[in-house]
C-alpha cells in the first residue's frame, strides 16, 4: 500500500526512480511523484494524479537531473487522489521533502497544533504533518535533520515508512518505519531505498530490512548507520538478495496475473521441491519438525489470514482437522486483532500471507505472540515482516507475485498448508501409512496436472466472451471445494468488478436461490467427490429455476457434464487438493472476463497489493 524509493549515489537518480516506481506499483496507483535536488542544491517536487506512466510524461518537459531522490507511488488513504495529495509533500519553507507509506492516527491534532504555530498545510494528507512537524522542530530546537526525524517520530501515533530530503543537501537521506516495510540496498557508493527489494535488485543484492521504530541515516560521507528510537546505534544486518529480474518482468505475457497462472506448474514444484523425497515416500516441513512437540501437543490452532490468504486458511483448517485431529479455527485477521480473543499457552497461531506485509495479519501475530502462543508464518516474501516476527514457518517459494490478485500465491499456500498437516498427521500418527503415501503422490501429481488444465485456456477464454454480460455471478463448492469457490468469485469480483458471492452449495436453498434466474450465470465446483450425488440435487434446483451452469467437473463424471450448460474438466485428484486445481480455472475465467471488459487486470481500480494499512 503506496510504494516509496529513494536514491542516493553518483548516478543519475531519476531513472532509478522511475523504474523503481513501476516495479512498486502494484502497491498503488492513484497517484506519483518525485522530489530531487539537483546540482545546484535546489530541492524539486514533480507529481501528478494517477499512474506513474502520467508522471513519466509530465517528466519529459521537466529538468531530471540530481544524484539524490526521493519518489512514492500511492494508494490513497487520508485525501482523494489528486495532485495536491500526490507525494512528495514540501515542508512549510520548502526546505525539506517527505514520501510516507502508512497511516497517522494522531494527524489531526498535530496539525492543529502547527497550526497554531503558523504552519500552512497545501493537501488533506496525514502524510503532510510529518515533515511539517519535522521542520518544526528543527527550528525550534536547532538541531540536525536526523535528530529532528527522531523526536518528530516520538510524536507519532501509526504506521509510516518515510524518507525525507533536505534542501542544499546533496549527500544525505534520513528514512525511518514503524509497521510499514524499508529495505536499504547497498551498492558501491551509493544506496537505493524501497518498499521491497524489487526496485532495488537489478543494482545490488546486499541489502538491510529496517526493524520497527528504526531510523536510517544515509550518508554519501559516513555510509548507513542505523538508530533506534532513543537514539541507540544498532548493527547493521547485511542480507543477501535470493531474487532475479527476470522473474519481476512479464516475460511475453500481457499481464503479470496471467504468466502467474501459468507459472503454477513451476510454482507448485518449487513449493514441493526439498520437502518431499525423490522415491515420493517421505513429505517433511523443517518447520513443522524443528517444533515436533509443540505441534503434537498443540490443544488448538488459530489460523489468522486476509483476502485469499484467508481462503486458504479454510482449506488449512478441513486438512489439519481431518489429518491431525486439531481443532481449527480460521480468523479474518482484522477481526481477531480488534476482539480480545481467547488465547491460551499451547496454541499454536499460524499467520498466512503473500506479501507478509498485510498490516492486519501483522497485527494480529503481535497480538497472539504477546498472549503467549507460538506463532508460524506461511509467506511467499522472504525477509518480510511476518516472517520475521514468527518463531518459526514456511516459506511457498512461488516467486514474486506481482498481479494484484493472487492466484500462484493461493495455490503454492494450500500446498504447503497440506505438507504441513501431511507432516504432523504422520508424526502425530492420526493418518495410516497407506494414506500418507497415497497423497503424497497425488501432491507430486499436481504440478503436470495444472500443465494440463492450462492447455483449456483457450475454451475458458471463449467461456468468458459469452459471460462478459453478467452483473452478477454465484460461485459454489462444497467441501474442500467451498473455500475454491469463495476464492474464485473473489477473483472475479476484484478484477472484472463484477458482482460476485461464493457459497457452499447446499446453503443455497437458505436464501440465495431466490437470486437465481436466466440471467444469473453459476459456477459450480462439481468433481466426482464424495458428496458428488448431493452436488447433483442442487445443480438440478439451480436449472429448474432457469439457471445458467458453468461447471468444473473430473473426466470421469457422466451425469453433470449433461445438466450443464456448459463444463470445464479438470484431472482428478484427492479430495484434499482439489481446490488447488479447481481454482486455476477459475483464475483463468476471471481473467479473461475481465480483459474482454477491458480492465486494467494487473491494477484493478481501489485496490493495491500489500495491504500495509488497516
Ligand atoms: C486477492 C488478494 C488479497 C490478498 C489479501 C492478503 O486476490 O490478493 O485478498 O490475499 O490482501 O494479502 P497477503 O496474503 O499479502 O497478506
Amino acid at each position: 500500500m503506496c510504494g516509496i524509493v529513494g536514491y542516493i549515489g553518483n548516478k543519475e537518480a531519476y531513472p532509478i526512480l522511475i523504474k523503481g516506481l513501476h516495479r512498486l506499483e502494484y502497491r498503488g496507483y492513484d497517484s506519483a511523484g518525485v522530489a530531487l535536488i539537483s546540482e545546484d542544491g535546489d530541492l524539486k517536487i514533480y507529481k501528478s494524479r494517477g499512474k506513474v506512466a502520467e508522471l513519466e510524461r509530465i517528466m519529459q518537459s521537466k529538468d531530471t537531473g540530481g544524484h539524490v531522490g526521493i519518489a512514492h507511488t500511492r494508494w490513497a488513504t487520508h485525501g482523494e487522489p489528486n495532485d495536491i495529495n500526490a507525494h512528495p509533500h514540501y515542508s512549510e519553507s520548502r526546505n525539506l521533502a517527505i514520501i510516507h507509506n502508512g497511516i497517522i492516527e494522531n494527524y489531526a491534532l498535530l496539525k492543529e497544533a502547527l497550526q497554531a504555530n503558523g504552519y500552512t498545510f497545501k493537501s488533506d494528507t496525514d502524510s503532510e504533518v510529518i515533515v511539517q512537524l519535522i521542520e518544526y522542530i528543527q527550528n525550534t530546537n536547532r538541531c540536525s535533520l536526523p535528530e529532528a526525524v527522531r523526536r518528530a517520530l516520538r510524536e507519532l501515533v501509526g504506521a509510516y515508512a518515510i524518507a525525507i530530503i533536505e534542501k542544499g543537501n546533496k549527500t544525505r537521506i534520513i528514512a525511518a518505519r514503524k509497521s510499514s516495510p524499508l529495505v536499504v540496498g547497498i551498492g558501491q557508493g551509493e544506496f537505493f531505498l524501497a518498499s521491497d527489494a524489487t526496485p532495488i535488485v537489478e543494482h545490488t543484492d546486499k541489502v538491510v530490512y529496517l526493524n520497527n521504530d528504526e531510523i536510517a541515516d544515509i550518508s554519501l560521507d559516513h555510509g548507513l548507520r542505523i538508530f533506534d528510537i532513543d537514539n541507540n546505534e544498532s548493527d547493521i544486518d547485511i542480507k543477501q538478495l535470493q531474487l532475479s529480474i527476470s522473474e519481476l518482468e512479464k516475460g511475453g505475457y500481457p499481464h503479470f496475473m496471467l504468466k502467474e497462472i501459468f507459472e503454477q506448474p513451476k510454482t507448485i514444484t518449487d513449493a514441493i521441491r526439498g520437502r518431499v523425497n525423490v522415491e515420493m515416500t517421505n513429505v517433511v516441513l523443517s518447520g513443522v519438525i524443528d517444533n515436533k512437540e509443540i505441534f503434537i501437543n498443540a490443544k488448538r490452532i488459530i489460523i489468522v489470514a486476509c483476502g485469499t490468504s484467508w481462503h486458504a486458511g479454510l482449506i488449512g483448517e478441513y486438512l489439519i482437522e481431518d489429518m491431525c485431529r486439531i481443532p481449527v479455527e480460521v480468523e479474518y485477521a482484522s477481526e481477531f486483532r480488534y476482539r480480545n480473543p481467547v488465547i491460551n499457552k499451547g496454541d499454536i497461531v499460524i499467520a498466512i500471507s503473500q506479501s507478509g506485509e498485510t498490516a492486519d495479519t501483522l497485527a494480529a501475530v503481535e497480538l497472539a505472540k504477546s498472549k503467549g502462543a507460538f506463532i508460524f508464518g506461511i509467506c511467499n516474501v522472504v525477509g518480510s515482516s511476518i516472517a520475521r516476527a514468527t518463531d518459526s514457518g514456511a516459506y511457498i517459494h512461488v516467486g514474486p507475485e506481482i498481479g494484484v490478485a493472487s492466484t500462484k500465491a493461493f495455490t503454492g499456500q494450500v500446498t504447503v498448508l497440506m505438507m504441513l498437516a501431511l507432516t504432523l498427521g504422520h508424526h502425530k500418527g492420526t493418518i495410516s501409512q497407506e494414506f500418507y503415501l497415497d497423497k503424497i503422490k497425488h501432491l507430486c501429481q499436481l504440478s503436470e496436472q495444472i500443465a494440463d488444465i492450462l492447455q483449456l485456456d483457450n475454451q475458458i477464454a471463449d467461456l468468458a466472451k459469452i459471460f462478459t454480460y453478467a452483473r452478477n455471478f454465484l460461485y459454489l463448492g462444497r467441501g474442500y471445494n467451498y473455500p475454491a469457490a469463495l476464492e474464485g468469485a473473489l477473483k472475479l469480483k476484484e478484477i472484472s468488478y463484477i458482482h460476485a458471492e461464493g457459497y457452499p452449495i447446499a446453503e443455497m436453498k437458505h436464501g440465495p436461490i431466490a437470486l437465481i434466474d436466466s440471467e444469473m450465470p453459476t459456477v459450480v465446483i462439481a468433481t466426482t467427490d464424495k458428496i458428488y450425488e448431493k452436488t447433483i440435487s442442487n445443480i438440478q434446483e439451480i436449472k429448474a429455476r432457469g439457471g445458467k451452469i458453468i461447471a468444473i467437473i473430473n473426466p470421469d463424471d457422466n451425469i453433470v457434464r449433461k445438466i450443464a450448460d456448459y463444463i470445464i474438466e479438470i484431472p482428478r485428484t484427492c479430495e484434499h487438493l482439489s481446490p488447488v486445481l479447481a481454482s486455476v480455472p477459475l483464475q483463468l475465467l476471471a481473467y479473461y472476463i475481465a480483459v474482454y471488459k477491458g480492465r486494467d487486470v494487473d491494477r484493478p481500480r481501489n485496490l493495491a497489493k500489500s495491504v500495509t494499512v488497516e
